[in-house]
């Protein structure tokens, strides 16, 4: 199946806040990034000081211990979560200067969110599922249903369109969340563990329909794992560990 590439065109938004220059062939630039949580008289320094770049149509993916991070880095990346102090560019735009409107966009539009535990919405079918980002980006009935059909077809999933979440195994929910995570055209895709609560082969054949997008779409792909075996599939692998990244393997 042919699909259409897709970059995040718009850098109208881009304030060059005089500290940090991302490089321009960068699709993810993360400077001195630190976000600490206070919780009543303890500092968590969730994270401590991260530096990364991550280019447009990379593979990488993101391994440490619990609690080392990796969801509050991506948090961060997805303007999901403010940081404490340092600098988040997704695409040359800081995304601390954007305001609500563009963070919004920016992940309704942009970027392409894969969770662990699917997070579908459980009274919707699986067609209904994929199509509601294309509702919320107002993209008109007609498109919305070829491009549903097609994100189903790419992940195997035609046949159970009608199905709901509770009448799909897990690895056929996880496959929904990637066709949902589809739906705007997205130049990038954050998956956190997304085939935590897989078994090995089902695991597998997840990363495998990422690899096809990542090469087919030219997607940026930034994937959190826990299974060595998962992690090497991806080009180069970063390690974390107390807020920190400790190592880096080009795979
Ligand atoms: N909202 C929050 N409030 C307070 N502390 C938090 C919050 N979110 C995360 N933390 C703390 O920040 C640290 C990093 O958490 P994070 O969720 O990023 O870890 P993780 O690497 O994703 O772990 P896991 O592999 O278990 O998912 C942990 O010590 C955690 O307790
Ligand atoms: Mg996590």
């Amino acid at each position: 199946m042919k699909l259409k590439k897709k970059k995040i065109e718009d850098r109208s938004v881009s304030i060059d806040d005089g500290k940090y220059t991302p490089d321009p062939e960068s699709m993810i630039q993360v400077f001195d990034l630190t976000r600490v949580y206070q919780m009543g008289e303890v500092e968590v320094r969730a994270l401590d000081g991260v530096n990364m770049k991550i280019n447009e149509g990379e593979f990488v993916s993101v391994m440490g211990p619990s609690g080392s991070g990796k969801t509050t880095l991506l948090n961060m990346i997805g303007a999901l979560d403010n940081a404490s102090s340092g600098a988040v560019f997704v695409n040359g735009i800081n995304v601390a200067n954007m305001d609500d409107e563009q963070q919004t966009n920016l992940r309704l539009r942009n970027i392409g969110f894969i969770f662990q535990f699917y997070n579908l919405v459980p009274v919707l079918t699986a067609y209904e599922n994929v199509e509601l980002p294309m509702v919320f980006a107002e993209e008109p009935e007609e498109s919305r249903r070829k491009k549903a059909l097609k994100f189903l077809e790419l992940v195997g999933l035609e046949k159970q369109m009608d199905h709901l979440p509770a009448e799909l195994s897990g690895g056929e929910q996880q496959r929904v969340a990637i066709a949902r995570s589809l739906a705007n055209g997205p130049a990038l895709v954050i998956a956190d563990e997304p085939t935590g609560e897989l078994d090995t082969k089902m695991g597998r054949e997840i990363v495998k329909i990422l690899q096809d997008l990542n090469k087919e779409l030219n997607q940026t792909i930034l994937m959190v794992t826990h299974d060595p075996a998962i992690g090497k599939l991806a080009e180069r692998l970063l390690r974390m560990r107390d807020g920190k990244i400790v190592d880096e393997i080009k795979l």
